[in-house]
């Protein structure tokens, strides 16, 4: 399975954080946004990556991550060049998905859980149809909402409804079969001209091939994109992690973790990191 990382957008409503710098690079506590959606993509074993973003800030996510060797996975890069909507990855990234299902990943959105890669991680055998997750949250009005019938099978999906059919958001993490591409090159833009994701979802889930997931209670899902979510998703970061000294989203520990490097490998990709907390946990990964 393929995996893509949507990080384009403007982030205005992070302005003026983003005037500079690309929102999905802005620190979630203590490394950049994109490093936590690119974590779960490497956690469930996806190592074959595309990384969209705008033209201006290509440079930067070279530097950051460059083609992923340094962590053992393959990462590529294309540009969206206007704010055409999420469905436009799938049109963008067609000649990389090459007929493979895929896994797209928002770049603003956050997940932690105990078992994150348990919930997620059956949906890379996916072949046919797609699946999409259902997160509880107050205020549903800000995401596509999914709601589910009695015997919990997902009925409806609308897009920032005015009023909610459930409480149920779908969060930034989509499961598709090879035939995404096509799908996406003949929806139609939304009044916000936007080719909508959830357009997407709802032709699977009209055909009957949806499969809705819901995260269960202890999981936690931040969308980063405005600032007191980017606070929040700080601050819950910078409690487990200092209340656990474990760290979340350690490309170079889950790298190791996962064997896509070995330990002389690792050491090879932090010996020119400069001296920092960061480089220091590493160190002691090695030591262990
Ligand atoms: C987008 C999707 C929405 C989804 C949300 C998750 O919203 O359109 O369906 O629930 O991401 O973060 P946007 O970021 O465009 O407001």
């Amino acid at each position: 399975m393929k995996g893509i990382l949507l990080a384009g957008g403007t982030g205005s409503r992070l302005y003026p954080n983003t005037v500079t710098l690309n929102k999905h690079l802005l620190p979630v506590y203590d490394k950049p946004m994109i490093y936590y959606p690119l974590s779960v993509l490497m956690m469930i074993g996806i190592t074959d990556i595309l990384l969209i973003c705008n033209k201006k800030d290509l440079i930067h996510y070279q530097a950051l991550l460059s083609d992923g060797q340094q962590l053992g996975i393959h990462i590529e890069y294309r540009t969206q060049d206007n704010a055409n909507g999420i469905a436009e990855a799938f049109i963008i990234g067609e000649d990389f998905i090459d007929n493979e299902p895929v896994c797209l990943l928002l770049g603003d959105n956050i997940f932690h859980s105990n078992n994150l890669s348990k919930e997620i991680e059956e949906c890379t055998n996916l072949e046919n149809g797609a699946f999409i997750f259902a997160y509880q949250v107050a205020d549903p009005t800000r995401y596509g909402v999914v709601e589910f019938d009695h015997n919990h099978i997902a009925r409806s999906i609308e897009e920032k409804p005015q009023f909610p059919k459930s409480d149920f958001a779908v969060p930034g993490i989509y499961f598709y079969d090879n035939r995404v591409s096509e799908i996406a090159k003949h929806i139609k833009p939304s009044n916000r001209n936007e080719l909508e994701i959830t357009d997407i979802n709802k032709i699977y889930l009209e055909e009957g091939s949806l499969g809705v997931k819901e995260f269960g209670r202890g999981s936690v899902w931040f969308d980063t994109g405005t600032t007191e979510s980017l606070f929040m998703a700080s601050d819950y970061i910078e409690t487990l992690e200092t209340r656990q000294g474990l760290k979340i989203a350690f490309l170079e520990e889950i790298a190791y973790r996962n064997h896509y490097i070995n330990k002389q490998q690792l050491s090879e990709t932090i010996k020119n990191y400069p001296n920092s907390e960061y480089k220091s946990y590493l160190e002691k990964i090695i030591e262990k």
